[in-house]
């Protein structure tokens, strides 16, 4: 028997990521080169320079909308498309808010009259009526009787009963409630029946922001049986792809999401340690010297009450420790007045940096404006007033790192998962070690080239077993 390495992939070095990992349909519907997301991130740390660098590079990115007022989106989707052009291929997060429901139905306004043809739906529990109004007005009939689809959803799910929603066709008593408000036509509430909520569901595992810190190996394997499943009984078409996201930060967990049946990955963390990104300077110096090990757990600021978690960067900053103790004191006291005189001093003073006193001011002036039912509420009940103050500190702790308040760095909130340190670690030693050139575009290109070069290493090993070891080229080009 011949014991020469069987020729394959990796002798040819012009092989590109695309040849190798995801699915092509992914490049054609969403009209880019790689199989690959940069994740939204909120405040518009996820900026217009982020989204316009990416997509003048052919990958797809997601503005990061969530936490801004609809007329700075607005304002955000016309700098970006004068950037980039009418084929240039990005999309806005549409991120749902328990506590702001209006602002859901607000972007979807928007975005339907700026036809920003594609969404990152993310913390959905289960669809809204702002969702399904976005997917199923962009649905209209082809000459040859298939079904448009205009408005593409790439929906961030780590929960099987919330993937379902999005393999299955919209709900159909929100369509019909839909059709009955004059909100989409009764085609569209036809065809809706014929096409799944989403176009792609990516299964997020432990990642930077918030996080139900599940893991790949569980929830990309049952994500794509429970779409087979699905697919089977509504008899669809329309194959909905998986993505994978959460903890992506090297080029071998790349390549690991694509052999555990990925069609594209979805990156968050190290896309924030870029230039482009809309984060101060300070915050990314501290970003590029972490390491593995440097995020912590934190309560997220945004579903405070309901102790959801979010990932941050813990090396640098004290905010970790510091709103913990908040969610601590929001658990066990019943409200504001309870608490102990030295703790109210010290959150005061080195957490807040003003009175409790002013905070409420502050925040129920907002709310007035916004909400005024939610302030209605808390002034009856002291621990929902304890919560709408210590939620202030969450998002005044966003701002000072988005700022860079270099004297308020102990309260930086930053979020970050283990990705950010793996990067690190990767790129030490090499020509994008420094953050101020890794270009979240070059970044992109470098994670999915060398992922594909290992892909297909792995593959060689496999298929020359016990033979002589392939020479790998493509990988060594790239060092
Ligand atoms: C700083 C930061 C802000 C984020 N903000 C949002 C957001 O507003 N909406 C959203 O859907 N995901 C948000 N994410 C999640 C990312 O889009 C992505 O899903 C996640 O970071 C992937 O995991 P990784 O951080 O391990 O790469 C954010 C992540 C980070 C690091």
């Amino acid at each position: 028997m011949d014991a020469s390495p069987i020729p394959c992939a990796s002798d040819r070095p012009s092989s590109t990521a695309s040849d190798v990992l995801g699915d092509v349909s992914f490049l054609a519907d969403h009209g880019v080169r790689h199989p690959y997301v940069a994740g939204a991130m909120g405040k518009g740390i996820a900026s217009e320079e982020w989204v316009v660098r990416l997509a003048r590079a052919g990958i797809l990115s997601f503005f990061g909308a969530g936490g801004l007022p609809v007329a700075r989106v607005a304002s955000a989707i016309r700098r970006i498309r004068a950037a980039v052009g009418p084929n240039g291929s990005f999309g806005v997060n549409l991120l749902h808010s328990p506590v702001l429901p209006a602002q859901e139905d607000e972007l979807v306004d928007l975005l339907l009259a700026e036809q920003v043809d594609r969404i990152e739906a993310s913390a959905f529990v289960r669809a809204t009526p702002a969702l399904v109004r976005y997917r199923v007005a962009g649905l209209a009939s082809g000459p040859d009787g298939s079904t448009v689809i205009r408005n593409r959803v790439i929906a961030k799910v780590s929960r099987p009963e919330v993937a379902r929603q999005f393999f299955a066709p919209p709900d159909g008593d929100i369509v019909r409630a839909l059709l009955g408000s004059g909100r989409i036509t009764a085609e569209q509430a036809r065809l809706a029946q014929g096409v799944p909520l989403a176009d792609d569901v990516c299964a997020e595992a432990d990642s930077g922001g918030h996080t139900d810190r599940r893991v790949a190996y569980t929830l990309v394997p049952h994500f794509r049986r429970l779409r087979d499943e699905i697919a089977a009984r509504t008899r669809l078409r329309q194959r909905v792809r998986i993505g994978a996201a959460g903890g992506i930060g090297t080029p071998e967990a790349a390549a690991a999401a694509f052999m555990l049946g990925a069609d594209f990955i979805l990156t968050g963390s190290i896309n924030q340690c870029t230039p482009e990104a809309g984060i101060s300077e300070t915050a990314k110096d501290m970003l590029a010297q972490a390491d593995l090990a440097d995020v912590e757990i934190a309560p997220a600021g945004d579903m405070f009450e309901l102790g959801a978690k979010v990932q941050v960067l813990k090396r640098g900053s004290l905010f970790a420790g510091r709103a913990n103790r908040l969610y601590e004191l929001y658990r066990t006291l019943p409200g504001l007045d309870a608490i102990p005189a030295d703790d109210r001093r010290e959150i005061e003073e080195r957490y807040f940096g003003r009175t409790i006193d002013a905070i409420w001011q502050e925040t129920a002036d907002f709310y007035a404006g916004h909400a005024a039912s939610e302030l209605v509420e808390a002034e009856a009940n002291p621990r929902k007033k304890m919560a709408m103050v210590f939620r202030w500190y969450f998002i005044h702790s966003s701002r000072l790192a988005i700022d860079g308040r270099a004297d308020q760095r102990a309260n930086f909130q930053i979020h970050c998962g283990p990705a950010m340190g793996a990067a690190n670690r990767w790129l030490k030693g090499t020509a994008l070690e420094d953050w101020r050139r890794r270009h979240v575009d070059v970044l992109a290109d470098r994670l999915m080239q060398e992922a594909a070069a290992i892909f297909v290493e792995r593959l060689d090993a496999v298929v020359n077993r016990g033979r002589q070891p392939a020479p790998t080229p493509m990988r060594a080009s790239l060092r």
